[in-house]
């Protein structure tokens, strides 16, 4: 008997800015992504003023999937992946985001793109906005704290689901749309183009720059389904569970405060609706939010067809003793290390239960088909003398996961439609801009200089998630 339903879609993850290279080519425009210097475990990326000579981009050229994309998707094929998920680069169909009309030759990379993928079985997944969004919209408008961006977006959605209709049926609209309630400013940027200016209340831009995005979730959610009835539009949430430190009742509220601040967003696009605790926080602290009650309607009416998510670790939260358990400052103020877990190379936490724990929480809470797309390993991989790389480790990390998930399906019930792990094919770090942070099973030859020949190569997790897939999750040896 095999746990996993016939369709689950075993697949990889991606994101347009992280491989595809070819920043210029085709008419695209510059993106958020394309002002991002490269930095390290120790060195923050840098978004600089435009794109400025002798700097290192790491995402103009990345692993060149522009290019290469034919033989690539061959690979892809032979891995036996049932889905493939990417996003659309916006600055591909709208290179300033303000245009009247879309950019034809970059609607037709993604047609051409996806009649590869289909052409081999390989069902595209995708992602409307994935950390990134036409540099334009960040300078000339403010990013997402402007109320104009809900138009734009919902233009190029429209414009993206009307091409597309029949070659793509499961969609995100935003990825990890939470990702930003950490209030760290490179979050806040680059999930809504918001660079915190001196003296801004970072918190108050964060949920308006969030309620717009919610709302032009919702629209984008209500516009495709008018399109092709039959799409399945889902959510994308960063999750990371927040355990309490210790059983003392103010770190467990600690804890509780800590995952509602990183899930409304959830509450909203899967419910709906604000939650109450919220709307209490706003009037608290006199935000003000432009939040229209024609907004509410509107989010109402675009809940989300399915809950995916990214999973990499777990977090441990200790109260102040200093402020209020419900008082909201950086998760990072808070954050203790958890004595029963191992940590990767870059020092986030290894806890493969706590996947089973958050399918259950996700279905508890909203009762949706769960989608996990995003859960890697990122390493360090160094070849043997026969050049040959043997990710043992990586193979490990991923079995574990995939152990849990398939207890939260057998023995909790839980709805999985698939799981696509991160990275699968090696690429630019998001959040360090580098290439030896590798999360791939295939190789890339490209180091964190940006040197290379840009091969590809199959590592050990290749063959191993090759037989995953072919016995639907049954064998995980
Ligand atoms: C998720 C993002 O946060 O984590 C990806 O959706 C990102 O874009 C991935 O690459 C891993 O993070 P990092 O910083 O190791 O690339």
């Amino acid at each position: 008997m095999t746990e996993f339903r016939d369709d689950f879609l075993w697949g990889g993850a991606v994101a347009a800015h992280q491989l595809e290279g070819g920043w210029q080519a085709g008419g695209k425009g510059v993106s958020l992504a394309d002002v991002m210097t490269a930095g390290d475990n120790d060195t923050a990326r840098e978004i600089t003023d435009g794109v400025l000579p002798g700097r290192n981009y790491p995402n103009h050229t990345a692993i060149d999937f522009y290019g290469n994309y034919r033989d690539d998707v061959k690979l892809f094929a032979e891995l036996g992946l049932k889905c493939f998920r990417t996003s659309i680069a916006w600055t591909r169909i709208f290179p300033n985001g303000d245009e009247a009309e879309p950019n034809e030759a970059g609607l037709k990379f993604y047609d051409d793109l996806f009649d590869d993928l289909l052409k081999y079985h390989i069902e595209p997944v995708i992602t409307l906005s994935h950390f990134e969004m036409p540099y334009h919209l960040v300078t000339e408008y403010g990013g997402w704290r402007n109320r104009k961006l809900i138009d734009f977006f919902v233009k190029f959605a429209t414009v993206v689901f009307k091409r597309y209709q029949h070659k793509v049926k499961y969609w995100m609209t935003f990825n990890e749309i939470n990702n930003q309630t950490g209030l760290n400013e490179w979050g806040l940027f680059t999930n809504s183009g918001i660079l915190v200016k001196s003296g801004e209340d970072a918190e108050k831009a964060m949920y308006q720059a969030g309620h717009y995005e919610s709302v032009a979730s919702a629209l984008a959610v209500q516009i495709g389904h008018q399109i092709n009835p039959n799409f399945q539009i889902g959510a994308m949430f960063a999750m990371g569970p927040t355990y309490p430190a210790t059983p003392a009742p103010a770190d467990v509220m600690k804890a509780e405060r800590a995952m509602q601040a990183n899930y409304w967003f959830a509450d909203v696009q899967c419910k709906g609706k604000y939650p109450s605790w919220l709307q209490r926080y706003f009037e608290r602290k006199n935000f003000d939010l432009d939040l229209t009650l024609a907004d509410l309607d509107v989010i109402k009416a675009g809940t989300v067809d399915y809950i995916g998510f990214s999973y990499y670790a777990s977090h441990v939260i200790k109260a102040d003793a200093n402020e209020p358990v419900d008082f909201m400052t950086p998760m990072a103020n808070h954050e203790v290390k958890n004595p029963a877990l191992t940590r990767s190379d870059w020092g986030w936490e290894i806890d493969p239960m706590g996947l089973r724990y958050a399918l259950n929480w996700f279905s508890d809470r909203y009762d949706l088909p769960l989608f996990i797309v995003e859960n890697g390993l990122g390493a360090f991989d160094k070849k043997d003398a026969d050049g040959q790389i043997n990710d043992d480790y990586r193979i490990d990390y991923l079995r574990q996961h995939i152990a849990q998930m398939k207890l939260a399906v057998t023995i909790d019930g839980v709805d999985l439609m698939g799981y696509t792990p991160w990275g699968f094919i090696d690429l630019v770090s998001a959040g360090t801009g580098q290439m030896d942070k590798r999360y791939g099973l295939i190789y890339v030859d490209k180091n964190d200089a940006g040197e290379g020949t840009l091969k590809r190569g199959k590592k050990a997790s290749f063959n191993w998630y090759q037989h995953v897939i072919k016995t639907n999750g049954a064998d995980l040896d």
